[in-house]
């Protein structure tokens, strides 16, 4: 009989509770200890545990939190099939170092009688600000109330979603709320696939095909940075993205760095940014575009 390790039966200690999570957060406090947060929606991948190993870097302790949150996602959207995996996700976090998993459940999230609505301009309009309305009110809802609950020194969120990340920064500075927002390059698989939770509604072939969306970017991000025209070259990516197979292109635009307002030729940081389907998949991602020279 092949002898069996005991295997501990939680990888990490789970908070489900405000007040378990103010708590763990004050007994830091009072030990001296700095406090990072990497909020996420579970079906943890490697992008986030690059989050986590950086969120380490940045602070004596890591909270990672895993909440599905339903005010993002519109009906008729992918929040009930969106994959949760708690189990697996512990394991995953606590191998990246990880000190503490939050998971609250939506009746601590929103309480019955819940009436508050948090509204972005600016960065948010446009893009899938768009194609999906309800997404960054909700975002912003719950990335608000994970900041003022855990009261974090920083927080660490993947540029994969590049206008969510300006959008957070934007309310985060809006709202005098006291945490750094740090964002870290996206995590990618060896053919260029931005690393997605929502990769998993790919099929084998769709998989294959899926990553023509970043290569189709990457080759009009070097035309723009070579000078060219807005037109031509999201013209040729445009094509390009369908050839590949892809279905409905949602958006595929130039807009600044910074602020996300649309530019036509690259004269300062720009970022160029998709949205496109892939069968079920809707599949984003997004490069930097810096002028050459
Ligand atoms: O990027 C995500 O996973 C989510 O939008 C976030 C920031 C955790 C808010 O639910």
């Amino acid at each position: 009989m092949t002898p069996t390790a005991a295997q501990p039966t939680c990888p990490l200690p789970i908070l489900r509770t405000v007040e378990e999570l103010r708590a763990q957060v004050a007994a830091w406090r009072d030990a001296g200890l700095t406090v990072a947060l990497v909020p996420t929606m579970g079906a943890l991948h490697e992008g986030h545990l690059g989050l986590v190993r950086r969120a380490r870097e940045r602070a004596d302790r890591v909270i990672a939190t895993v909440f599905v949150n339903p005010t993002q996602f519109a009906p008729h959207e992918d929040f009930d099939r969106y994959p949760r995996d708690e189990a697996g996700d512990a394991a995953k976090l606590a191998s990246a170092g990880c000190h503490v998993l939050y998971t609250p459940g939506v009746r601590t999230m929103y309480p019955e009688g819940f009436a508050t609505a948090i509204s972005v301009g600016g960065p948010a309009e446009g893009l899938c600000g768009t194609f999906r309305p309800q997404m960054f009110g909700g975002v912003a809802l719950v990335v608000t109330k994970l900041f003022l609950q855990a009261l974090p020194d920083v927080a660490v969120f993947g540029e994969k979603d590049y206008q969510q990340l300006m959008v957070i920064r934007r309310f985060t500075r809006d709202l005098d709320i006291p945490v750094r927002v740090e964002g870290l390059p996206t995590v990618r698989e060896a053919d260029g696939l931005a690393m997605s939770s929502r990769n998993a509604y790919l099929g084998t072939g769709e998989r294959a095909r899926a990553p023509e969306l970043y290569r189709a970017l990457t080759a009009a991000a070097e035309a723009l940075a070579q000078g060219g025209e807005a037109d031509g070259a999201l013209t040729a990516a445009r094509s390009r993205i369908a050839e590949a197979g892809f279905g409905t292109i949602d958006y595929i635009e130039l807009r600044d760095a910074e602020t996300l307002e649309p530019v036509t030729r690259v004269t300062r940081p720009a970022r160029l940014l998709a949205a496109a389907w892939m069968g079920k998949a809707r599949l984003i991602d997004n490069v930097p575009v810096i002028p050459a020279g």
